[in-house]
């Protein structure tokens, strides 16, 4: 891998993030790197304390627009705070969750709209854009089972069933008609892990030649 890389990893609850995000750390460390992992909304104290309220069952009188503004609070902090910081040292950073995802889930699926999305996303990052995101495509029925079969409670928006997941996919296949297929790699998902990872590092080797 080249210096100072900043992937994502987006997709739909249970589509296999955090697995192939792990696979991954695995695999760069291995090959001598040290990636930092961070997950949004989180990652830094103050963000940790956003994701809290975010996720929380109890919060469902949230409207919709401070969902937005709390997600996008959450990344300018985390974006000033650890990612650019450790690009600059020439680090990968691997981010489980990034803007894609509010593109897809606020501006796509809530209906938020996309535009009004990638303008805050530009505001909060101070236009700083991951160089490769993994959209790991998968039906929202088949992620259910997953997420069914991981054993967790569901949270906030894991709640908001079937109907929505769909929407959420179609707001990510939206990200990558708007983004184009050089920054948005899309994979997938219903495969194996080993198999998913074998298209993932494809990809991470691709992207060190850069
Ligand atoms: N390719 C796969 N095939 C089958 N099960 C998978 C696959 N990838 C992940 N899983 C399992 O599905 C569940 C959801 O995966 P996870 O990585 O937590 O998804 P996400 O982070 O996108 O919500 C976990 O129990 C995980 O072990
Ligand atoms: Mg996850």
């Amino acid at each position: 891998m080249g210096k100072g890389k900043f992937i994502t990893f987006e997709g739909i609850d249970g589509c296999g993030k955090s697995t192939q995000l792990a696979i991954t750390a695995r695999f760069l460390e291995e090959r001598g790197q040290t990636p930092l992992i961070i997950r949004e909304p989180g990652g830094t104290s103050i963000g940790e304390k956003i994701r809290t309220i975010l996720l929380d069952k109890k919060n469902d009188e949230m409207c919709a627009i401070t969902e937005l503004l709390l997600y996008e609070a959450a990344r300018a902090q985390i974006t000033q705070e650890k990612i650019k910081p450790s690009l600059e040292q020439g680090n990968i950073v691997l981010c489980d969750r990034f803007f894609d995802s509010t593109f897809a889930y606020q501006g796509y699926a809530r209906g938020l709209g996309t535009k009004v999305v990638e303008s805050l996303n530009l505001l909060a990052t101070e236009g700083l854009e991951p160089d490769l995101t993994f959209l790991f495509d998968i039906t929202p029925e088949d992620a259910f089972k997953r997420r069914a079969a991981r054993g967790e409670s569901e949270d906030r928006l894991e709640a908001m069933g079937l109907g929505f997941q769909e929407e959420v996919r179609k707001g990510y296949l939206e990200a990558l008609a708007t983004v184009g297929s050089k920054r948005i790699k899309i994979i997938d998902a219903s495969k194996s892990p080993e198999e998913i990872f074998e298209t993932v590092k494809k990809y991470l080797l691709d992207e060190g030649q850069q």
